[in-house]
């Protein structure tokens, strides 16, 4: 949370009044604002935890794919961790250099892998093998390119899902996993690569999952990584360059407190050291981490909603905003909980309000938070600032959101909501439809 308040209770972000910004009608609602400034300090302390030691710190552009944001980590001397061909794409349109990007994914098209094999001189850092039969599609990509691809080979560690301590849909280092090379495969891994001569083996990797709020499974998981990469290393490690230990570091939502990134880091440096390997460069792929906590959602209060005891049921109190779960998914997904708040007010919240969205689906709440007893014209949802507007859509028919970035305590971009116009002219057809013939 990053929010402040001044005397008269109003709520600020990044040095901005949010209620200036959502009365403003080039603005409106519902709007991400995001604090720029803040998250280049975040990637600073970050990289600072590594003591000067080479490493690379690649933003992972799932969480938040906004050009300012990207631009904003690029300067801070970011990499970026991709798993599509446009997002490839943008981190390269961004700045960042084909060198400090890396692409993971099960299930990469040729053409996306065409996309990294050719980007640059020499191809993007490391395509993230996360099979053994992917070897093989990528030798043959590279071979037709005349190129030499980089590889890394993604590891599933195999932490137990209960030991991961985050919801199962984020959880991906476990056995059952679509995701990473087992570790049963690694001799088939290897065999693949010796026979795969447009291929060039620089680093081993691993993602164990997301939102992880103590160090313990990950520092378990980069043991049994490094343990890999230390016996591998006399016969295949000639040209390795890098342990790359993933992103995953969570925040506190609220509900407690959390390990810092820097903790992760300083806890798997120490464990690379006792793995002979400090002579590696060590690359993370945070998202959430650096920009979930400088990110708000802002919702107009549309109305509110009494309904009686009966039955058994309570009476309830329903505040009705106009965000729904098309702008902000995690609470309907995974069941995940944002704090709420008034814009406007500093009262102490003396009322339970169920907060929910304007979407024609029982998963679209927001959960029951404290508010003032008067209900507010305008709330914020918190920590929104990573998986928010990357995961939105237009479902019901809803325009997606606008998005207003800060700087040094002033507006320095934006974008605005998508228009319902141009939705109903996109489905209708009329606009631009390619007719079968
Ligand atoms: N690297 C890889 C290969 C990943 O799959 C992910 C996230 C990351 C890095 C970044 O993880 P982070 O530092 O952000 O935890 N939509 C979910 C999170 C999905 C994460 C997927 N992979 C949510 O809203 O909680």
């Amino acid at each position: 949370m990053a929010t402040t308040r001044d005397k008269g209770g109003d709520l600020f972000l990044g040095g901005i009044r949010l209620r200036t910004l959502a009365d403003d009608p080039g603005v409106g609602t519902p709007t991400y604002v995001y604090d720029l400034s803040a998250i280049a300090l975040e990637a600073r302390e970050l990289r600072s935890s590594f003591e000067g030691a080479p490493h690379l710190v690649a933003f992972a552009v799932k969480a938040n794919s906004a050009g300012p944001i990207v631009r904003t980590l690029a300067r801070e001397g970011c990499g970026a961790d991709v798993v599509s061909g446009a997002e490839l794409g943008l981190a390269l349109e961004c700045g960042i250099a084909p060198d400090h990007v890396v692409y993971s994914g099960v299930a990469k098209t040729d053409d996306e892998l065409d996309r990294a094999i050719l980007a640059g001189p020499r191809g993007i850092g490391a395509i993230a093998v996360e099979s053994v039969e992917e070897i093989g599609r990528v030798d043959a990509r590279a071979a037709a390119a005349r190129r030499v691809a980089r590889l890394a080979i993604r590891v599933n560690p195999g932490v137990e899902l209960g030991e991961l301590g985050t919801h199962e849909y984020i959880a991906t280092g476990h056995d059952e996993a679509k995701f990473g090379v087992a570790r049963g495969d690694l001799p088939s891994a290897l065999s693949a690569l010796r026979a795969a001569a447009h291929t060039e083996l620089v680093g081993f990797g691993m993602h164990v999952g997301s939102q992880l709020t103590s160090v313990t499974a990950y520092v378990e998981a980069s043991r049994t990584l490094f343990g890999i990469v230390a016996n591998m290393r006399a016969e295949h490690g000639k040209r390795l360059a890098f342990v790359d230990t993933g992103g995953g570091f969570g925040i506190d939502y609220g509900q407690g407190p959390c390990a810092r990134p820097g903790d992760f880091v300083r806890a798997v440096r120490a464990e690379q050291r006792a793995a002979g390997l400090e002579g590696l460069a060590l690359h993370v792929e945070p998202g959430r981490s650096l920009v979930a906590p400088h990110g708000v959602l802002v919702a107009r209060v549309l109305q509110t909603k009494a309904s009686r005891f009966q039955k058994g049921v309570a009476a309830l109190k329903w505040l009705l905003i106009d965000a729904g779960m098309n702008d902000l998914l995690r609470p309907a997904l995974y069941k995940a909980r944002h704090r709420i708040v008034s814009l406007a007010s500093d009262a102490a919240p003396s009322s339970n309000w169920r907060v929910v969205g304007p979407v024609c689906e029982s998963s679209d709440d927001f959960g029951t938070h404290g508010l003032p007893e008067s209900p507010p014209a305008y709330v914020a949802i918190l920590d929104a600032g990573a998986y928010g507007y990357t995961m939105a859509s237009t479902y019901n028919g809803r325009p997606l959101p606008a998005e207003v970035f800060l700087e040094e305590g002033r507006v320095v971009d934006r974008r605005s909501r998508g228009s319902a116009q141009a939705w109903i002219a996109e489905r209708a057809g009329s606009a631009n439809a390619v007719r079968a013939p």
